[in-house]
């Protein structure tokens, strides 16, 4: 994957809007008692905004974010180098040691030969000697197309082997026990997969953070709770509701976080933006106990995401109105608004059912058992569709 040549895009961005002193953006202390940012900027290109990630995240270093979300597939690891570089230039930090850095290993590169190689080349690119935390990206090592559309599938998708994830786990293990790394974690994991991966790793080599998708209307409050219960810190990709994502996860279904009659409500009654609800919101839920990544392209909107991280805005009654409590009286606003499904991933045997990937209906230990699955799969596929009237495709 290469890095565009794109030209930088200035109009968004305005150094005189000051900006927050770090010392007060909350923060959330890991397994390993390491201190992570709690709000994270994301660099997540979604090829529009792929122009304005290296000054978008120079003006975040400037405001005051000190937690920056990098990954191989967001496929501009060298850009947001070049932004931390700067960054130092320009005296927002002394040095890469004020920054949090978390980088992921991308599905491609889940071969146990693969691992480090990726992991060099990230590190290359970003110019830093380590990460401060290395995700698994997804669970899952298939690959799509970058840029691909919504019906990209490749023919050689797997869903989840315990067996294989271990071998591709077992190498990220190794380069934290080298110092490239300094905590590890996952992301998009389920409760199934890492039930398991907890069972087979120790203090030293279980996941420290899940960052998975959380927003007002889908807050995986039962899986949060489970990770949560497992020893992980739990962080909410998305958190805005990705206003600008890419095509390929855009659905009829879908609805707008901050176009939410109530978190419109609230942003009224507190005189705040809707976004500083959604994020608020993150930050205070569940005891306090998890955190955000959010990205922008505009400075003014940089500064007001980072600062729903300095302190509770939220009463709560607005919490309660947003979660509810599981009664007819406070049902929240859940809505099970799932924005990435995830079909790109899917594999043969899910029949191009998209839950499938997160109901954990098909996680399997061993290679052995999902090629006894696949093969009476393929079996009783036939019988299925010489006999009934309807098959799914
Ligand atoms: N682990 C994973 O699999 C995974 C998956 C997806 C994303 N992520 C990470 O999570 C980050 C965030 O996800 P995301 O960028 O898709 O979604 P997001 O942060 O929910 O939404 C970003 C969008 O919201 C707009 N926005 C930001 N602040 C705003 C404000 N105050 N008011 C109104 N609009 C605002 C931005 O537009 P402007 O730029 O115009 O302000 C941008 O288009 C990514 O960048 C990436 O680092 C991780």
């Amino acid at each position: 994957m290469t890095t565009p040549n794109v030209a930088p895009v200035v109009e968004n961005f305005d150094p005189s809007i000051p900006g927050i002193d770090p010392g007060c953006v909350r923060k959330l202390t890991l397994a390993s008692g390491a201190v992570m940012p709690a709000a994270a900027f994301g660099t997540f290109h979604s090829d529009w905004a792929q122009a304005y990630i290296k000054e978008a995240t120079v003006e975040a270093i400037r405001v005051g974010w000190r937690h920056i979300d990098t990954a191989r597939a967001y496929e501009n690891e060298a850009v947001v180098g070049e932004a931390i570089r700067e960054a130092i230039r320009k005296g927002y930090i002394a040095s890469r040691d004020e920054l949090f850095i978390t980088a992921k290993l991308w599905n491609g590169h889940m071969s146990p030969k693969d691992v480090e190689p990726a992991l060099n080349q990230t590190l290359r690119a970003l110019g830093v000697d380590r990460v401060d935390m290395y995700l698994n990206h997804w669970p899952w090592p298939n690959v799509h197309t970058p840029g691909c559309t919504g019906d990209h599938r490749n023919p050689d998708a797997v869903p989840y082997i315990h067996e294989a994830f271990m071998a591709t786990w077992g190498e990220i293990v190794r380069l934290k026990q080298a110092g490239k790394i300094v905590d590890i974690g996952t992301s998009n994991h389920t409760a199934a997969d890492l039930k398991l991966l907890v069972r087979d790793t120790d203090k030293f080599s279980r996941p420290a953070l899940n960052q998975m998708e959380m927003h007002p209307l889908f807050q995986q409050t039962e899986l949060r709770r489970y990770i949560e219960s497992l020893g992980i810190v739990c962080s909410g990709y998305m958190a805005l509701g990705s206003p600008n994502r890419p095509g390929r996860d855009r659905f009829r279904e879908h609805r707008s976080d901050m176009a939410d009659p109530l978190i419109q409500a609230i942003a009224a009654q507190n005189a705040i933006s809707p976004a500083k609800v959604c994020l608020s919101w993150a930050c205070q839920r569940e005891n306090q106990s998890g955190g955000f990544v959010a990205m922008s392209t505009h400075t003014a909107r940089i500064v007001d995401n980072l600062s729903a991280a300095t302190k509770d805005f939220l009463t709560p009654g607005q919490m309660l109105a947003i979660s509810g409590d599981g009664t007819a009286g406070h049902p929240g606003i859940d809505a099970n608004n799932r924005l990435i499904w995830g079909q790109v991933f899917l594999w043969p045997e899910a029949l191009g059912d998209w839950r499938v990937l997160w109901n954990d209906s098909q996680v399997f230990e061993t290679r052995a058992a999902y090629a006894k699955f696949k093969q009476s799969f393929a079996a009783h596929y036939q019988v299925w569709q010489a006999t009934a009237v309807c098959v799914p495709h």
